[in-house]
């Protein structure tokens, strides 16, 4: 597996490609479980190269405090890549992406505002922004997206198709704990008891007659609800569990 840091090197590695190769990119911040292996497996068994970045994308963070104690574990991660087979990781540092501060961003002014974007503003300005960069670096075919985020996901295949990109989005299901519990780079950040706790969510989100009675029940049971909210055929909801926020939907 091939690592690269810099840019420029992503750029040089990207001209050699040959021509009739198919591309996918499966962009990440790290902290890998089963949920990102998933993609990567997508990945494999449909592209010839496979690349993998791994970037904690300081705009998307609203509190500078949240992106610090994002969990990191790259020397684990990077053996997790290379058992999967993954051709390229790409780990660039801060500097690499936002070269020229983050004086440009991308902005949607629609979807973006509701559900998640509601309580973490300027959160998918950067989500989106750092997405595109990491498009326009590595110029992939296919890119995989988990539907864990499915507002991500919806957004993310909003501006492949307003920028006119030639890019593949593949939307791959949301892999669970056994007990249901999504799996997520921030489950590592709950206690004992608020892991317990946390299975409610996906459960009162699937059994709820309605979104409202979802949101009464959650709340009942004493967790902070940012949201739950019925969109495109799915449940979609967001609690706190102390300084933990988790997110998750279902189909109806
Ligand atoms: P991150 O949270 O690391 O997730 C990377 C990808 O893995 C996303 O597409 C996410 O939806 C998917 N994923 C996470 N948990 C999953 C699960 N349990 N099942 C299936 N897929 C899952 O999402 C981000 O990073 C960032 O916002 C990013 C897109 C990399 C931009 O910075």
């Amino acid at each position: 597996m091939i690592e690269l840091q810099l840019s420029e090197q992503m750029r040089q590695w990207r001209k050699q490609v040959s021509l009739k190769k198919v591309i996918g990119l499966v962009p990440t911040m790290g902290a890998l479980h089963e949920g990102h292996l998933s993609l990567l497996k997508k990945a494999r068994e449909e592209c010839d190269v496979v690349v993998v970045s791994i970037f904690v994308n300081p705009t998307q963070f609203e509190d500078s405090n949240d992106w610090a104690i994002y969990p990191k574990t790259l020397s684990q991660d990077i053996s997790l890549l290379k058992t999967a087979g993954v051709d390229v990781a790409f780990l660039p540092t801060v500097d690499q992406i936002y070269p020229e501060g983050d004086h440009f961003q991308l902005t949607e002014d629609s979807l973006s505002r509701l559900f998640c974007g509601a309580h973490r503003p300027g959160h998918f300005r950067g989500v989106l922004t750092v997405v595109m960069k990491l498009f326009h670096l590595i110029k992939p075919h296919q890119a995989y997206f988990g539907e864990k985020d499915f507002q991500q996901l919806q957004l993310i295949k909003g501006m492949v198709e307003a920028f006119f990109m030639d890019i593949k989005i593949c939307p791959c299901p949301t892999v669970r704990e056994a007990d249901g519990l999504a799996l997520s780079s921030r489950n590592s950040q709950l206690t004992l008891e608020q892991r317990s706790q946390a299975v409610e969510l996906h459960k009162i989100l699937q059994v709820s007659p309605s979104a409202s009675s979802a949101k009464s029940v959650l709340s009942q049971k004493g967790f902070l609800v940012d949201y739950v909210e019925d969109y495109q055929g799915r449940r979609l909801g967001a609690i706190r569990l102390g300084k933990v926020r988790l997110i998750d939907n279902v189909i109806l």
